[in-house]
């Protein structure tokens, strides 16, 4: 695929294929350039095209091909529609044999040539590691009809890569998807330097939680860093939960859809693909990732409801159900974390709760935090991303709920408020640093029974990568 970005129509419609915007009520100029005025309304009606959101037809026109997209009413346009629009009609692409591609754009928000050629990045995403046969996609020559140049056009490929990067990762199977996956995966990614810590080292450090939830598991679990950009600067410091398959351990959860368990490592492939993206592009910023990565497995010799571990920043927890493990591995993570790099910022991303799935479904993620202006900002680039976040409340109710009669805190507060209690237990660990926990527990993959967003393959979706990326360009 090789995308250039042009501000010539003319040179750009001489593509065997033009994709071409129309509104329910207004038709862009460039479409209209591209069409002439009188054409479209009667081609189109006869196809019986009325430009309502992801409607599309070809048509012939000028002796060309044209893919006409629906992008709805003008009024109720936004960023989301572009996305969800373009990429249905990139799914018309498949089997047409066509070699060349322009793309005209609504010209109506900015932002528009960065987007189409993202989602167009992220809509053709296969994973078919472990498939005989491979789905292909057209190598296509692509014009992007912009006022905008070359480097917007090359960023979102790369945003876009970036994100697919996290999917293949998260959608690895737990037996392959494991620790020293991801360590190798890090030590491939140019321009950072990448700590492993093993059992034996993050034993000596303290570190009880990730001790305890990697007690049983066969696989060795392991505390990987990264640091990439300038150290003279204070870093961001990402945190993602990695578990690499959780089977909830002693507290063994039931068998229907545990498969979907390989998907509780979507924190850590999240992070790994935000440094990876960060590398690529040279990110003139400091950004330190740290994954706690582990199975979690039941075992003779595995952690038990009951147990007592002490975490590096020396609070002790009582374990009540060992499937309340990501709490206890990001809590080893973001203390250390916190303590050794001294971040201006933190951000954690886990599969954490099922309660936050219940309470968000599957297209909204859990926001908790400390910090107002943090907490803004996330919320802010989120907007203009497709990971959309909602707040939870972290009050004292709720850090009352996880008081320990045994222990400083116990590891689950019952279910009611199950993403907030899980959001107050983190909170122990970050001190004074401003803070924001993201829940992606129902957003890191498609669950079967949920709408399907047309950019989101089956699977993992990449959930953070974006977001960050967006949050780094703004702030
Ligand atoms: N990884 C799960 C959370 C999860 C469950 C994510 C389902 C996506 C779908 C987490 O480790 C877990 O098991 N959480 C428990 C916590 C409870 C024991 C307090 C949960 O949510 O049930
Ligand atoms: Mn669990
Ligand atoms: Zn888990």
């Amino acid at each position: 695929m090789r995308i250039t970005a042009t501000k010539d129509l003319n040179s750009a419609i001489s593509s065997e294929l033009v994709i071409a915007p129309v509104f329910e009520d207004f038709i862009p100029e460039m479409t209209m350039s591209a069409l002439g005025e009188k054409e479209i309304p009667k081609m189109a009606t006869r196809a019986g095209f009325k430009g309502k959101m992801k409607q599309t037809v070809f048509i012939e026109a000028n002796g060309r091909t044209f893919l006409l997209t629906g992008v709805g009413k003008r009024a109720s346009y936004n960023i989301e529609a572009l996305r969800r629009c373009y990429a249905e009609s990139y799914s018309k692409l498949k089997g047409t044999g066509t070699q060349t591609l322009s793309i005209l754009l609504p010209g109506v928000l900015d932002g528009e040539a960065f987007e189409a050629v993202y989602i167009l990045r992220v809509s053709h995403y296969y994973f078919d590691t472990f498939q005989r046969e491979k789905t292909t996609f057209p190598d296509l020559i692509i014009q992007v009809v912009t006022e905008k140049g070359q480097d917007v056009i090359d960023v979102a490929l790369k945003v876009g890569e970036a994100t697919n990067y996290t999917r293949d990762v998260a959608n690895m199977p737990p037996s392959r998807g494991t620790p020293s996956l991801f360590e190798k995966m890090a030590r491939e990614i140019p321009g950072i330097e990448v700590t492993a810590l093993g059992r034996e080292d993050f034993i000596k450090l303290g570190m009880g939680g990730l001790e305890g939830v990697s007690r049983a598991a066969t696989e060795p679990g392991k505390l990987v860093i990264m640091e990439y950009g300038p150290k003279e600067q204070k870093p961001l410091l990402l945190v993602g939960k990695g578990i690499t398959f959780d089977s909830g351990g002693i507290s063994i959860k039931p068998s229907e859809a545990m498969d979907e368990m390989k998907f509780d490592k979507c924190g850590a492939s999240a992070v790994l693909g935000i440094i990876k993206l960060a590398s690529d592009l040279k990110i003139k910023k400091h950004i330190v990732g740290v994954m706690p990565l582990t199975e979690n497995l039941p075992g003779g010799n595995a952690y038990k409801p009951g147990d007592i571990l002490r975490h590096y920043n020396g609070k002790t927890s009582e374990i009540l159900s060992t499937d309340a493990e990501g709490r206890l591995v990001l809590a080893d993570a973001i203390s250390y974390g916190v303590e050794e790099f001294d971040p201006y910022a933190v951000v954690d991303f886990a599969t954490l709760t099922g309660a936050c799935v219940i309470a968000l479904g599957n297209n909204i993620a859990g926001l908790m935090g400390t910090d107002e202006k943090l907490i803004s900002e996330i919320k802010g680039a989120a907007s203009k991303t497709w990971e959309k976040v909602w707040e939870l409340p972290i009050d004292q109710d709720f850090m009352d709920q996880i008081k320990s009669d045994v222990a400083d805190i116990k590891n689950t507060g019952g279910r009611p408020g199950g993403a907030e209690t899980a959001g107050a237990f983190l909170r122990h660990f970050v001190g004074e640093k401003p803070w924001v926990h993201l829940d992606i527990a129902g957003v890191a993959w498609t669950q079967s029974k949920t709408v399907k967003t047309p950019y989101l393959p089956n699977g993992a979706t990449g959930f953070g990568v974006r977001l960050i990326y967006q949050y780094l360009t703004e702030n």
